[in-house]
């Protein structure tokens, strides 16, 4: 694990420097909320896939940067807007006071919805891909895993399923978590592919199921994780009813669960050998973590 995180924070330094540049740096309210919840810490566990996934297909470093940061303004944009109170009303992310706290509300929303837009405004530049073609499809792509058809068709499961009159099902939950997760980290691995001009589509399960199971374990972690360390609220989701994989399946089972899934991504890797160990250390880390 030590050598992953090694790993990690390397494709960390490359996205943040990325964002360094591509983010507004005037001193409007928005523009600073921008930069607060984006460059505020985080695991930058999408940007690593998308990095990893397009070194394993050739393509630019660069270019792979540029879209690692496309994709971690998404994830900034969404977690912003998770934990307004008219969401998962939290005050604490990633160790400090959440956007909404720290400014207000409007920030808050403005700060998201500008996060999203900077997110497709980098996508369209030619040196993130030279080919029309490549950049047409990172953002087709990228609108569709983000969108009503992913992770904010997730977000809404996520939200009704608080007043549901019963619980929902496996197959429910499964959805819900396929989208409001699955769909923006299975995005990143299929951007690093997209940029190296190949079809990954045997990494379509690999990805899927860590999307999957890092939800899982994010969920284990309400329950049985350390706030200091995961560095936001926890114990939450039960009273707010949340419908997870714990919520249904208890911790034992929701672990088991996640250990499958990630026993099968790493089965899927196996035809790459050597060269997709950073991958497995992923999966494996994606429900070992503690933050
Ligand atoms: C938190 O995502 C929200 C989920 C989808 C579980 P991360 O756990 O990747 O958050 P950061 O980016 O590391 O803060
Ligand atoms: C959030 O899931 C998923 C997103 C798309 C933002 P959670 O609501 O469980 O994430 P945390 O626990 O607040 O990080
Ligand atoms: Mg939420
Ligand atoms: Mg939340
Ligand atoms: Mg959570």
């Amino acid at each position: 694990m030590l050598r992953f995180h090694a790993v990690l924070s390397q494709a960390a330094t490359r996205v943040e420097d990325a964002l360094e540049m591509l983010l507004p740096s005037t001193e409007v309210d928005v523009a600073k909320a921008m930069r607060y919840g984006t460059l505020n810490g985080g695991k930058r566990l999408r940007a690593f896939l998308l990095i990893e996934t397009a070194g394993l297909f050739n393509a630019p470093p660069s270019q792979a940067d540029r879209a690692a940061a496309a994709v971690e303004c998404i994830h900034a944009y969404s977690l912003i807007h998770d934990d307004l109170p008219a969401m998962d009303n939290d005050d604490t992310r990633r160790g400090k006071p959440t956007v909404h706290k720290k400014w207000d509300e409007a920030t808050a929303i403005l700060a998201g919805d500008a996060l999203q837009t900077l997110a497709f405004e980098i996508l369209s530049a030619p040196q993130t891909a030279p080919d029309p073609n490549v950049r047409l499809k990172l953002i087709t792509r990228l609108a569709q895993a983000s969108g009503a058809a992913g992770m904010v068709g997730g977000q809404a499961l996520d939200i009704a399923a608080e007043h549901a009159s019963s619980p929902l099902t496996l197959d429910q939950i499964t959805t819900l978590q396929d989208l409001k997760t699955g769909a923006l980290i299975s995005y990143a691995v299929e951007a690093g592919a997209i940029l190296g001009k190949s079809n990954a589509a045997n990494l379509h399960v690999y990805a899927r199921n860590l999307g999957l199971a890092f939800q899982i374990s994010d969920d284990i972690l309400d329950v049985e994780g350390d706030p200091k360390a995961a560095g936001k609220e926890l114990r939450k989701d039960a009273s707010a009813g949340k419908a997870t994989f714990v919520s249904l399946l208890g911790v034992e089972g929701a672990k088991a669960k996640a250990k499958t899934l990630i026993d099968e991504a790493c089965e899927v890797l196996k035809p790459y050998g050597s060269t997709a160990e950073n991958l497995r250390m992923a999966a494996i880390y994606s429900i070992e973590r503690k933050a």
